[in-house]
């Protein structure tokens, strides 16, 4: 029960990693809002997770969307203790294709949408007083460029360097801005990103998920449990003095 009592946010938790937190986050006897643009299946995952979460519809992208959230957790759990800006869109094309439809909307979520839900959930936790812990899921993507993922890639590398910035600022009141990168995470999300790969590298379907397994040092793609005990270290009292800060959880792929 490291997070008892403590109150969360987790953005994008109806499904994936996001909901995996949820879980753990639960397990550890915290609260948990899951906060997702997705509100049917927020609603699905909060229930069942059980009593002690919550969904909440939100859109990162949509200011009044993050300040309704953040007021209603306030008011449902007195409080926000542990945010983690878990939300994002993944695309995917050569230099010579990006769209700046593409451009615009995967910047809107995962770096705008990141920026201002952390500066909504930091002037709660400053309104009262009690510091709190903020993870950013940043990636191994974030870390350098990648031929056909450039876009996706400079998103990551932001959420890495407003990490460094504002881990560096809110320290002052208590607040620890952490980040976490993984490496390649089976899920619903990479169906999508193999079915990308597999049109720009002319493979069939499932192949790139092949290679990227196999490709990983610790011998697999991860699982979304992979990386529920650095977030629940990262949110726990054990990472108090831990700050400005990107974990790779990745089987050793960054390494290699
Ligand atoms: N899966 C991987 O291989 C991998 C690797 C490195 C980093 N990551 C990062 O981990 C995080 C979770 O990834 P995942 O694989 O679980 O993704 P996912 O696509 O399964 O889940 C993302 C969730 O975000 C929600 N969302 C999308 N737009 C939103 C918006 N505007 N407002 C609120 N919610 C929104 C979606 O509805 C969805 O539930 C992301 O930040 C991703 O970039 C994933």
């Amino acid at each position: 029960m490291r997070l008892d009592g403590k109150a969360a946010i987790i953005t994008g938790a109806a499904r994936g990693i996001g909901r995996a937190f949820a879980e753990a986050y639960v397990r550890e006897g915290a609260r948990v809002a899951i906060a997702d643009i997705n509100a049917d299946g927020a609603a699905v995952t909060a229930a069942e997770i059980g009593d002690r979460a919550i969904a909440v519809p939100l859109d990162v992208t949509q200011q009044a969307s993050i300040d309704a959230a953040v007021a209603t957790v306030e008011e449902r759990f007195g409080g926000i203790d542990i945010l983690i800006n878990n939300a994002a869109l993944f695309d995917l094309a050569p230099i010579v294709e990006i769209t700046r439809a593409s451009y615009d909307k995967l910047f809107s979520v995962n770096v705008a949408g990141s920026l201002f839900m952390l500066q909504a959930v930091a002037r709660s936790m400053i309104r009262r007083g009690h510091g709190g812990k903020i993870i950013n899921m940043a990636s191994q993507a974030g870390r350098r460029g990648e031929a056909l993922v450039a876009v996706y890639c400079a998103t990551k590398a932001a959420i890495i360097s407003l990490t460094q910035s504002a881990g560096l600022n809110l320290i002052q009141h208590k607040i620890n801005v952490n980040a976490i990168a993984p490496g390649v995470v089976d899920g619903e999300h990479w169906t999508g990103v193999d079915a990308l790969f597999a049109k720009y590298e002319n493979k069939p379907i499932g192949q790139k998920k092949k290679e990227v397994g196999a490709a990983v040092p610790y011998g697999r793609m991860g699982v979304a449990e992979d990386l529920t005990g650095m977030a629940v270290f990262l949110a726990s009292r054990e990472a108090d003095y831990i700050v400005a800060q990107c974990f790779n959880v990745d089987g050793g792929q960054w390494m290699s």
